[in-house]
């Protein structure tokens, strides 16, 4: 098996650069050029690493070129100053640019394709849990164009013959990033994204909810930034699905490699979503940070069901929030992490 990874010095991509090398795979590791986060990929055996950016057709196809398998995660994430028009270029236009590459390289034994929650517009799920036949109706760019790229991903299959498969990750954390979840200062970023308007990629949670961010603050006064806090609504406490960084990798692997996954696409993500208020309770509990409690006008929740990546992949995720956060105190300690490695989102 010879695998392109593409966005290989991202969250997941180093990550599952060394899974598929754990696996004895031969790996071609595509990087933004000039991105500094390639020193992640640094000293590892059976690794060819190529620079390419999705907007430069003959760069990708010089990437696509003998390889048997494309695991494809670069995409464009955050919005920030972002414009646009880049959300569409990058994980639309690029994924394209990279099935015409693999055509023009004669095909691949299975093309798979990271997509997202965001698909199911998050701030206003069609459904609880989502299932992978849920309504895709995201009301974003990257949602959008992280949906246009499966609809090409799915057009190009039936064209040219390519077996495929597709995750949809739930929010992927190392778990150092899991270890500032369910926080002050974490769920006051999350709840100023109203400011952002209708770029937030959960914009609808506040069109009817505007004061969201001002009951927080109210509520919490002058908690300091790392206290655990839970929220809690009218219909209970308020979830979100987690998925570890090495959960991720487990999920690609298999979509990758299980034959029944081909022409199919799998929520991936930890076994169960995380209430506000457990993630509170393990981040008190385990940091010994005082713990609050904020009570908000509407129940929030984002979950993914997993039975299909259980039963068609046989996908077990290891690592629960509390795992996550154990983890990353064990890592923070010098040791290598409760149960196994990882490589954090930032060097
Ligand atoms: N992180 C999450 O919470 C999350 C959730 C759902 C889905 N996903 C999906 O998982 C995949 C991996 O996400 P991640 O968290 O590792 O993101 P990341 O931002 O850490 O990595 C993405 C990589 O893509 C590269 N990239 C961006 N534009 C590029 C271009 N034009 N050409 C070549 N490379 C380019 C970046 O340099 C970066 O290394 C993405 O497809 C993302 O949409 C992520």
């Amino acid at each position: 098996m010879r695998v392109l990874v593409t966005g290989a010095a991202g969250r997941v991509g180093a990550n599952m650069v060394r899974r598929l090398r754990a696996a004895g795979a031969d790996v071609r590791a595509m990087v933004l050029p000039g991105d500094p986060q390639r020193a992640k990929l640094d000293g590892l055996d059976g690794v060819e690493i190529v620079e390419a950016d999705l907007g430069d057709q003959s760069a990708v196809d010089a990437a696509t070129r003998g390889v048997t398998h494309v695991v494809h995660l670069a995409a464009q994430l955050v919005r920030g100053d972002t414009p646009v028009d880049r959300f569409y270029d990058v994980n639309a236009f690029g994924t394209l640019r990279l099935l015409e590459g693999v055509v023009k390289s004669g095909g691949v034994e299975r093309f798979l394709l990271a997509s997202t929650d965001g698909t199911y517009r998050p701030g206003d799920p069609p459904l609880v849990p989502l299932p992978e036949d849920a309504p895709q109706v995201p009301a974003d760019y990257y949602g959008t164009a992280k949906l246009l790229g499966e609809v090409i991903l799915r057009n190009h299959a039936v064209q040219y013959d390519i077996p495929f498969a597709i995750t949809r990750f739930a929010t992927v954390l190392d778990p150092a990033e899991a270890r500032r979840y369910f926080r002050v200062a974490s769920v006051r970023t999350m709840l100023r994204r109203v400011e952002l308007g209708r770029d937030s990629n959960i914009w609808p949670l506040f069109r009817q909810n505007p004061e969201l961010a001002e009951l927080f603050d109210d509520a919490v006064g002058d908690a300091a930034d790392d206290v655990a806090v839970g929220l809690t609504g009218p219909d209970g406490p308020w979830s979100i699905h987690l998925l570890d960084v090495r959960d991720a990798v487990e999920g690609l692997y298999l979509a990758l490699t299980v034959p029944a996954a081909t022409g199919r696409a799998f929520n991936i993500t930890a076994a169960e979503p995380t209430t506000f208020e457990d993630g509170a309770d393990v981040v008190a509990e385990l940091d010994g940070v005082p713990r609050l409690s904020v009570r908000l006008p509407l129940t929030w929740r984002l979950e993914m069901a997993v039975d299909a990546a259980r039963d068609i992949l046989g996908y077990r995720p290891r690592h629960d929030f509390r795992a996550m956060v154990e983890s990353a105190i064990a890592a923070e300690s010098g040791g290598t992490g409760a149960t196994d490695s990882f490589v954090p989102a930032r060097i």
